[in-house]
């Protein structure tokens, strides 16, 4: 089931996750949900906050992306970064939460992540280049934390009008959305 994406400014993507403690039949069906919604957006990585709710759940597909990479698609229970690399690259974002606006965000060019999978069990990856990029990202969505919040000064100087436009409720999307302003539906 595709479900709507919540855009900025919604206060559900300010808030932190919760911890998934047990898996049952509606975390399975979300995973699921969200994969199918993360595909008809056309996106590469989605947080369960991004969907209106509070659960620690991201889903990544970079299967599509031509790096020659081979990551099939993943679902991340409680997800946390372990440990970063010295060395960082800047790199352009978006996110289909803030739909229109995309800029270049400098973070560790490799993470080890570590999380819990559907039967909860425990584990710890190394991750570089795209991927690494978009488990940052999804990540920071779990603590509230959009990629703007990560753009230089300067740049984000730039982008406030931009991001005015969308609070107000000034923007097009090709996939369902929920917006505080346009269409709350309170699902919370
Ligand atoms: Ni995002």
């Amino acid at each position: 089931m595709i479900l709507p994406i919540y855009i900025y400014n919604h206060p559900v993507l300010r808030q932190r996750a919760l911890p998934i403690r047990h898996v049952d039949d509606a975390i399975r069906a979300l995973a699921d949900n969200m994969f199918e919604t993360m595909h008809n957006a056309n996106g590469i990585g989605l947080a369960a906050n991004q969907v209106g709710l509070r659960h620690a759940m991201i889903v990544v597909d970079i299967s599509d992306m031509d790096e020659g990479d081979s990551t099939p698609p993943l679902c991340l229970l409680n997800p946390r970064i372990a440990a970063s690399s010295e060395t960082e690259i800047e790199y352009e974002e978006g996110c289909l939460s803030v739909p229109g606006i995309r800029d270049l965000v400098v973070r560790p060019d490799a993470v080890t992540v570590e999380y819990d999978d559907l039967e909860l069990r425990h584990h710890r990856i190394e991750a570089s280049g795209l991927l690494a990029r978009v488990l940052q990202h999804e990540i920071d969505h779990l603590n509230g934390v959009y990629f703007f919040d990560r753009v230089s000064p300067v740049r984000r100087a730039l982008l406030k009008n931009k991001l005015k436009k969308i609070e107000r409720g000034n923007f097009e999307c090709s996939y369902p959305t929920v917006h505080p302003v346009v269409n709350d539906e309170a699902r919370l």
